[in-house]
């Protein structure tokens, strides 16, 4: 049994979601970047807050390699320990929504069911879905931190796309090709889905 409704009683404080989005001037809600590593999640959604930071929008940017640098240090890359690691972000990326915050999550994610039970967490329309996609072949030839390389070698095991799977989203709220997007059009994109006019440069 859950700790909740035994012996843990909620405690609701005195300023509610609602009067921290009115003082922000937005909602709080969560863009889920997934894909392989090396397909770009990190750095589209590091560019796309900087557009809505710039914009005057209250954000944050959650990332798979920070994370598990701190809370989620505990954990490896078994099926179950993508699971925990994304059951406990998803908690943490609802305080952030319920502080009103735009939370960007950069997640491998590779597991439908995971990013489903993450999405469940949030009322309709406030967890957007961003498929970042890239050929494998792209990941490996970028190969931005030598991972590819070093599982190749044999030296890490289970590493997405080689010895462990990656299921692709099947009704995303948008895709995005890098193999032949430019980072400013990907990012543009996010943008639009957001209803945000994109800065004029
Ligand atoms: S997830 O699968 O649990 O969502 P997460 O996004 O947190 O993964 O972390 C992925 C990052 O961990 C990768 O970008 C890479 O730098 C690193 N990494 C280390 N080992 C692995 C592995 N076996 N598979 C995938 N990524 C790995």
């Amino acid at each position: 049994m859950d700790a909740e409704g035994k012996y843990v009683i909620r405690h609701d404080g005195l300023v509610t979601k609602h009067d921290r989005e009115t003082l922000n001037g937005h909602k709080g809600m969560v863009l889920w970047f997934t894909g392989l590593s090396g397909s770009g999640k990190s750095t589209i959604a590091s560019h796309v807050e900087k557009a809505l930071f710039d914009l005057g929008m209250r954000t944050y940017l959650l990332d798979g390699d920070t994370l598990r640098c701190g809370l989620n240090r505990d954990l490896g890359f078994s099926a179950r320990d993508r699971k925990e690691n994304l059951r406990r972000i998803g908690e943490v990326a609802k305080l952030f929504v319920d502080a009103g915050i735009i939370t960007l999550c950069a997640f491998i994610s590779p597991y439908r069911s995971d990013r489903e039970n993450v999405r469940r967490l949030f009322p309709d329309g406030t967890f957007l879905e961003i498929y970042v996609k890239c050929d494998l072949e792209e990941c490996m030839r970028r190969d931005p931190k030598g991972l590819y390389k070093k599982a190749r070698q044999g030296l890490i095991k289970g590493f997405t796309g080689l010895d462990a799977p990656y299921e692709e989203p099947l009704h995303p709220d948008l895709i995005i090709d890098t193999t032949t997007t430019p980072l400013n059009t990907a990012v543009s994109s996010v943008l639009t889905l957001l209803g945000v006019s994109p800065p004029t440069v």
